[in-house]
């Protein structure tokens, strides 16, 4: 019998999660665009043995810099060069399947898990700002549900050109001089309402025979995305109930859409604050908090609200908004509740988003931390968690040197890496 485990994924983010990280001691604003920042990044997050790393993105420069690290490295590009220093850590990059092309990323992602040895990951999104479409020539947004048809076709594609070729494609047999069994490569022949491709891949299968797919709608599009494709989905989730709502709803999908509940393992985002004692932690957080220029929380909250903010009084309430039909519909949802319950005003809902945009914030002693990730684990409310460290890399070091043995003491999570790519870490095939 094996004993469930946890998954741990390290989200990586500029100089950590928390909006003001850039300005807090111990990160290196400076240092953010070199990759020996990420390799150390890498290596903290491998000796802990977690299982992966993820790199977010956009395609636009979102956000506004005049108060916060926006710029960042392309995401697959970064991931290759971290490939070559680090052996067992998966590497999961961003990708949008609105701006993009199905050959384009079959073809980048194939080519990362062949450069990693079976450590790839692809983070589908569907992208939801004007701002990227502004760089794509599109006018028109397309609409939650267009992006979302889009998104399927896509995956149907990229799929189908991942497993262009057997397995024993290459021949290389020097004495007939027959490179490649003809038989063995095939052509796609894909022609569907958004795109038409002939295929087959430049590529033979790569490690993985298909890269590990990771999804992070929360959505009923989003989730039906899941179901059918992801083998990983990532959620912001703050409470245990409704995170427990949305595992077992999410897992209903999978076997609904003839998959087993285990294939899809659901990972909370949760940012921990470590301290000595529960009242250090929440002294780190405050003085977090302290550094956060209002400006910049308005302008973050109007782009994701679709809102203007700028209108309201920022020691007055949070006001009645709408949920968003376009755009990111869960989050809107989520910000609109939390701002409810609290009866937060609008530098409250600022505050709070500062943390982590809304994932789950723990802070209290590594014990503390220990307990919540367990509790959620034991009780189904996640299958282990993306983790988003506040300030980087003092965040991840915390993490890393005091609650993942914590965990380990616990029979929570591996000790060593035992499997051969990064879906063997994730407890699935070690390849499709
Ligand atoms: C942990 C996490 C990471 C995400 N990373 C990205 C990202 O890098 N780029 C992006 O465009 N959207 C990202 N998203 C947003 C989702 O992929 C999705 O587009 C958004 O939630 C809207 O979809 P929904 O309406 O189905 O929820 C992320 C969401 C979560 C929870």
């Amino acid at each position: 019998v094996t004993v469930r485990q946890m998954h741990l994924n390290a989200f990586l983010m500029a100089n950590g999660h928390h909006e003001a990280a850039w300005r807090s001691p111990g990160t290196s604003p400076e240092n953010q665009l070199t990759v020996s920042h990420y390799i150390e990044l890498a290596r903290i997050a491998e000796a802990a043995k977690l299982d992966s790393l993820f790199l977010a993105d956009v395609v636009a420069l979102l956000g506004d810099i005049r108060f916060n690290a926006q710029a960042a490295f392309e995401p697959i590009t970064l991931l290759s060069a971290l490939a070559t220093h680090t052996s067992h850590i998966g590497l999961i990059s961003t990708a949008s399947t609105n701006y993009s092309e199905p050959f384009t990323l079959a073809r980048a992602f194939s080519s990362l898990d062949r450069i990693s040895h079976g450590r790839a990951g692809w983070n589908v999104v569907t992208s939801c700002s004007q701002q990227e479409a502004d760089n794509f020539g599109v006018t028109a947004m397309p609409t939650h549900a267009e992006r979302y048809q889009r998104a399927e076709e896509f995956m149907e594609v990229v799929l189908q050109l991942w497993d262009s070729w057997g397995d024993d494609a290459l021949v290389m047999d020097r004495d007939t001089g027959v490179y490649a069994d003809l038989s063995r490569i095939k052509p796609i022949d894909h022609v569907g309402e958004q795109f038409h491709v002939a295929g087959p891949l430049n590529l033979p299968r790569s490690p993985q025979g298909r890269p590990l797919v990771v999804q992070a709608g929360s959505s009923a599009a989003g989730m039906d995305f899941a179901a059918r494709h992801a083998d990983a989905v990532f959620t912001a989730q703050r409470e245990l109930a409704p995170a427990q709502e949305f595992y077992a709803d999410l897992k209903a999908k999978v076997t609904e859409n003839g998959r087993s509940a285990e294939e899809v393992l659901v990972l909370p985002g949760m940012s921990p604050i470590i301290g000595r004692t529960e009242a250090e932690a929440h002294d780190e957080l405050d003085r977090l908090n302290a550094l956060i220029a209002p400006d910049y929380g308005l302008e973050q909250l109007s782009r994701i609200l679709g809102h203007d903010m700028w209108q309201h009084e920022l020691d007055g309430p949070f006001p009645e908004l709408p949920n968003a039909t376009e755009g990111n519909q869960s989050r809107v949802a989520l910000i609109n509740q939390v701002a409810r319950e609290r009866g937060l005003t609008v530098r409250g809902v600022i505050s709070w988003m500062a943390g982590a945009r809304g994932h789950l914030v723990a802070v209290g002693t590594a014990a503390q931390v220990a307990d919540l990730l367990e509790e959620w684990f034991v009780g189904r409310g996640a299958d282990g968690f993306n983790i988003m460290p506040s300030i980087l890399p003092g965040g991840l070091s915390d993490f890393a040197e005091e609650v993942v043995p914590e965990l380990q003491r616990r029979g929570l999570f591996r000790t060593e890496y035992e499997a051969g790519s990064l879906r063997g870490l994730y407890g699935l095939p070690t390849r499709v």
